[in-house]
Formats: C-alpha cells, structure tokens, sequence
C-alpha cells in the first residue's frame, strides 16, 4: 500500500493546536451557538426556558449538561422548516433522509453552512490521504443524501478532480475506475464490495487497479471488513462519519497514518457521550451514545442532539482532536436475543472469519414457537458451493458466533449470488416476527 500519510505543512494550524486552544474556542462557538438556537428557534426557546436553562449559565464547556436533548423526533414534529435558525430564503440547499416511517427529516444550510461542510470534508479527505491534484470517484448517492453532494463538494474544495458517478450501475462504476484511473474513492462499505464483485466477475486483478485509498462511512463496518478491502484492492480503508441532522459526511473521520479511529472535528461539533438509559454524561474511554451540539451551524443549529450511535471518546493521536471508537451499531439496530445484546457488526466479524463464504450477509429476526429467533443469511464462495462445504461453513458460522457473541442462531448458506447486494447502506436487518 502507498505511504498517504501527510506531510510538514499539510494540516490547518488547528489541527495540531493544543487541547486548551481547542477548548477556548468551543467555549466560545458553543456560547454563540445556544445563544442563536434560543433566539432564533422557539423549540429550544421553549425547551430551555422549561428546563429553567439560559444560555448565559454556560460558562464551561461542562455545563452544557444543563441543557436539554435534542432528539430525531423534535425534527418529525417541526417538519419541514420549524427548526430552522434563518429566514428560509437564506437556506441555500435542502437535505432529507427519508426514514424507514412517517416524515422524512429536513435539514437546511446557509451559504457559510455549505463552506464549512466543503471545509470539513475537504479536511477529511486529507486525513484519508487524498491531495491536491488527485483524482476522487465519487459513488455515494447524489440528491436529497447528504453523502454525494457533501463529499462532492469537499473533493472540488481540496482542489482535487471529481468523478460525480452516483451510486448504482455496477458495471459502469468499473469501467469508469478503469479509465479514469482516480486514486480514491468515496463510496459505503457494502457497495465497494459489489464492485470488487464486478472486478472479479470482468477477470480483472482489483490489486492492479489505479485505487490508493477508500474513504467508507455512511453505515458501520468493521475492522474485519477494512483488513478484507484493503487486502483486495492493495489500498487503505479509512472510516468517515457524519449524519444530516449535524452536517452530513465529515463529522469525523480517520487518519490514514493511524487507523485507530475517527478523529472528531471539534472545532465545529462538540461531542459528548452520555448513558442512554439515565441521559447522564460519562467520562472520555466509557461507551455510550454519542451526542452532539453544532458550534457554528448558522441554518439549524443542533443542541446535544442524540444520535442513537454507540461509541467511545479517545484522546487524540494523529490530531491533537479527540477520536471517537469505529461506530458498533445504532442503538436502533441493537438485538436483544434472550437476554443478550447484539449488533450486526459482531455477526460481520464472524461472517469475515469464516472460510468458505462471501462477505455478504444479512440477519432475519423471526419467530420459533414463543420465543424471537435469529436466521443468519450468507451465500457460498463459488469454489465452495457444493451442499457439503456449505454445510460445514453453516456449522462453522454459527459455532463462531455462538463463541464469540452467546447466543444460538441457525445459519443460511445460499448459493453465491442469493443474498441481495447492496445499492448504499446495506439493510442488515430483516422482521419477519408478527406483528404485535
Ligand atoms: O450517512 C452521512 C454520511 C454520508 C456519512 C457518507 C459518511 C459518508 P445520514 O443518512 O443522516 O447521513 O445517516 C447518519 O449513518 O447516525 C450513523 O448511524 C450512520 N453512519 C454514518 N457514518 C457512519 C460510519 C450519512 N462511518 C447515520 N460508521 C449515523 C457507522 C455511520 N455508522
């Protein structure tokens, strides 16, 4: 693999200042930040004024704990513009996520809003290893997601080559990397994997190709799956992260140099984690959700908003800014199988350590009898597809993840090409219980 690691004079001063620098300047975003959300927005007006908060009585950073939580709903009930902080003709652009039920939520940004989106992803680009004059394959989805417009507009900010292909159209995708020969790529996890797919299925050697590094994000991987890409393709795997409510993609992202988790751009979002179950904030290193208040988000700005994903903070390494772990899961995806708490990610791992399958998969809750159940999908390598190796890798599997997770669940292996691929974010979970 390509050394990208960043060279004197690479990074903003910021970058690399001190934790009490870094600080001083939250302190002050973080005050002009609550000031514009109380003023502008009645819901936080309303909310701080019931919780008997104002945004004068921040005076540290720690007592922010004072104020109340944003949560996913308080988008739904202010739909489409009610959390906006500006006259709607200041927005300059619209995201939404569409939501797996009822309103779709909307965010909005200012003209400076989309400058520092471009700023921060631009800055983990860098982090990724991509300079000046390289060329970027963009396959995140371009319209109402965030992740093609965002990353987009970071790659033109770097001063880098942009290839706005979209997601979809597998083939297409490969031809175009074949040609055009970009040295990075932005694109999720689960689909980089159908266009390694592709790669074999043309007779091509994806090592030979022009890739030096991919930039995942968008929905959680493991370390397993980055070993896996990065061994295919001769090229780093880093991790970016974001959310629309916040910004989009680049929130945080990974530093190629390091690999030990994504470096949170605190200069812009505060992060905080706190116990799901009591709301209250715990130390740096403790696992939680993750929480974030934006400190210079003029079009919506987000007070400690919870963001259902399950991490950790970590004290800086590549970067003075602190990292958060590689996301485990939402707490929305978390599984809980006769007492016993799982994510998709856990069953990833084990799906990549055994032999004889594909690293595709995804989990069917149903219904045995009284009690939930789980039924692992995977499908067998095309060398291992005869109905004995995909009994054993079956077996395999699911001692593997009785091993390593505790619990019993019974394993489907399909032949290769059964388990639909994915077109962005991979669906990993499917409901078949009934419905109460
Ligand atoms: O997925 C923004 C994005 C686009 C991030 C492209 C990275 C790359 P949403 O559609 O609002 O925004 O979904 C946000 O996706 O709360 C996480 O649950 C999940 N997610 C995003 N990045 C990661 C990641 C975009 N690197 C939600 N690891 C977040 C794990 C991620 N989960």
């Amino acid at each position: 693999m390509k050394d990208l690691s960043p060279k004197a004079g690479d990074l903003e001063v910021i970058e690399t200042a001190s934790t009490d620098e870094i600080q001083a300047l939250q302190l002050k975003r973080m005050q002009w930040s609550l000031n514009h959300a109380y003023e502008n927005v009645p819901m936080y007006k309303q909310r701080f004024d019931a919780a008997g908060v104002h945004p004068d009585d921040l005076k540290s950073l720690a007592d922010l704990a004072k104020f109340p939580f944003t949560h996913k709903d308080d988008l739904r009930k202010n739909y489409p513009f009610g959390m906006f902080a500006v006259p709607r003709e200041n927005i300059m652009r619209l995201h939404a996520s569409s939501g797996t039920t009822g309103k779709p939520t909307v965010v909005g940004y200012t003209a400076n809003d989309i400058d520092v989106f471009a700023d921060m992803v631009a800055r983990s680009l860098r982090a990724s290893g991509v300079r000046r004059g390289d060329m970027v394959h963009n396959a995140y989805g371009y319209g109402l997601f965030t992740g093609g417009l965002g990353a987009h507009y970071g790659i033109e900010r770097l001063g880098a080559t942009v290839v706005p292909v979209s997601g979809g159209m597998t083939t297409r995708q490969v031809t175009l990397i074949e040609d055009f020969k970009p040295s990075a790529i932005t694109v999720t996890p689960s689909y980089m994997l159908n266009i390694l797919e592709e790669f074999h299925k043309r007779g091509l050697d994806p090592r030979d190709c022009s890739l030096n590094v991919g930039i995942f994000g968008a929905e959680p991987w493991t370390n397993a799956m980055r070993l896996e890409v990065e061994a295919a393709f001769d090229m780093h795997a880093v991790d970016i992260y974001g959310l629309s409510e916040i910004m989009g993609p680049g929130v945080a992202n990974e530093c190629v140099e390091t690999k030990d988790g994504l470096h949170i751009w605190e200069d812009h979002f505060y992060p905080e984690i706190i116990n799901p179950d009591t709301g209250e904030v715990v130390a740096d290193g403790e696992m939680g959700e993750l929480v974030f208040t934006t400190l210079t988000k003029e079009g919506m700005p987000m007070i400690r908003y919870r963001t259902r994903d399950l991490t950790r903070l970590m004290q800086g390494t590549a970067r003075s800014m602190r990292r958060m772990e590689k996301i485990t899961g939402r707490s929305d995806d978390m599984i809980i199988l006769r007492g016993v708490n799982l994510f998709p990610t856990q069953i990833e791992e084990q799906v990549l350590a055994t032999g004889g399958i594909a690293p595709h998969y995804y989990i069917e809750r149903y219904r045995a009898g009284h009690m939930d159940a789980l039924r692992i999908h995977v499908e067998a390598m095309p060398s291992a597809a005869d109905n004995l190796s995909k009994t054993a890798a079956a077996r395999m599997l699911a001692k593997r993840i009785k091993g390593s997770v505790g619990v019993n669940v019974e394993v489907n292996v399909g032949d290769p090409d059964s388990v639909e691929r994915s077109q962005g974010k991979a669906v990993r979970v499917i409901d078949n219980r009934p419905k109460a």
